[in-house]
């Protein structure tokens, strides 16, 4: 099917790699029509940026799913709406059994009653648990340690078995940490909470936040702080573009790592940070938390030799001056 005749749904649009896939949809020349409830997700990403329609509502509501498909001819989901906050999953499971199983659920009865059958789902790295071998590769054993990695692991199974019995056909990603912003500076990361590293050195180094805390730094690693895999976001967007069209062309269900396939310390992205930005950032060394393995690498070789993906941005500089360009517009001096 060409671009310009396809229409993808793509629930979660309003967040932060929603909207950059969103981004990269249209630039491939896909329409988008974006579903998001704005829990987590920013009217302006869509409604300013992206420029197309944004439909304000939940996964959970299956009227308004159906109302959604009967009104606009849907070629292929792009499903990223989920919670993602890994503590707050242990804390509450209830809440992300609910958001993401149930969720999604949702959402393939209502794909399944309008005969769309092609959806590319944003699983993660957390559903590996803790690497038996690095760098992790897609046929490493699935053992999540978190209700949130147990959540998005149950929706994997889900989705094989609606392919065995009905035809439903998928690709599954698993992300590694998604870092970065539209190099453009269009886009980027504004999570409240903020979880993750980058931003929050950013946010250390723009004054917003006093100081920064390294969790660990003893581990077995070259400067004893945790490795992580740090993959750009307008990467993880083009990927999704691949994806999409290899089931637009008739591909099989598959699952495919989405990584760096480089790992960088805790430390090396804090020094990096110092160097792109100039700025001093205060640093406060604290002991590790459980449940944090030395390092998480993936390896993502699948993806480039069956998509012909090309990650374009492994630098750790490039993916830090996209953030901070990014950071520096939206949160302001
Ligand atoms: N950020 C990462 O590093 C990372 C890593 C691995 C996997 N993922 C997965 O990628 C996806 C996107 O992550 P993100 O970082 O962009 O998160 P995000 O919170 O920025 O985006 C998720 C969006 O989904 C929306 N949403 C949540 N529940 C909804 C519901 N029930 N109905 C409608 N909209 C709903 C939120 O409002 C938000 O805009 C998630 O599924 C996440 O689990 C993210």
């Amino acid at each position: 099917m060409s671009p310009a005749k396809a229409t993808i749904l793509v629930t979660g649009g309003a967040g932060y790699i929603g909207s950059h896939a969103s981004l990269a949809l249209q630039r491939a020349g896909y329409e988008v029509v974006v579903l998001d409830n704005l829990v987590y997700g920013h009217r302006d990403f869509v409604e300013t940026v992206l420029q197309t329609e944004l439909i304000v509502g939940d996964l959970e509501d299956r009227a308004l799913l159906d109302r959604l498909f009967t009104n606009h001819k849907i070629d292929a989901v792009m499903h990223f709406a989920a919670y993602a906050y890994v503590g707050e999953s242990i804390a509450y499971p209830a809440k992300y059994y609910r958001n993401n199983v149930v969720g999604t659920l949702t959402l393939l009865e209502a794909m399944m009653a309008a005969s769309v059958k092609k959806i590319v789902f944003s699983s993660t790295c957390a559903t590996y648990g803790v690497a038996e071998s690095v760098p992790i590769s897609e046929d490493h054993s699935q053992n999540p340690i978190n209700p949130y990695g147990a959540s998005k692991l149950m929706v994997e199974r889900i989705l094989s078995d609606f392919d065995a019995a009905y035809g439903v056909k998928s690709v599954r990603f698993r992300y590694f940490n998604a870092a970065g912003a539209d190099p453009d500076g269009l886009l980027g990361e504004d999570h409240t909470p903020e979880p993750h590293l980058i931003p929050l050195v950013l946010l250390t180094a723009l004054g917003k936040r006093e100081s920064i805390s390294i969790l660990g730094t003893d581990y077995p690693t070259p400067d004893g702080t945790c490795i992580r895999d740090f993959i750009h976001v307008t990467d993880l967007a083009t990927a999704h573009v691949l994806g999409l069209e290899y089931l637009l062309q008739g591909g099989e269900s598959d699952v495919f790592n989405l990584g760096n396939s480089n790992g960088f310390s805790i430390k090396q992205v804090i020094e990096t940070v110092r160097a792109v930005t100039g700025r001093e950032i205060k640093v406060v060394e604290s002991d590790r938390r459980p449940g944090d393995p030395p390092v998480l690498v993936g390896g993502s070789d699948k993806a480039r030799k069956v998509l012909g993906w090309v990650p374009q941005y492994s630098n750790l500089s490039d993916i830090l001056s996209h953030a901070w360009q990014w950071h520096q517009k939206r949160h302001g001096e």
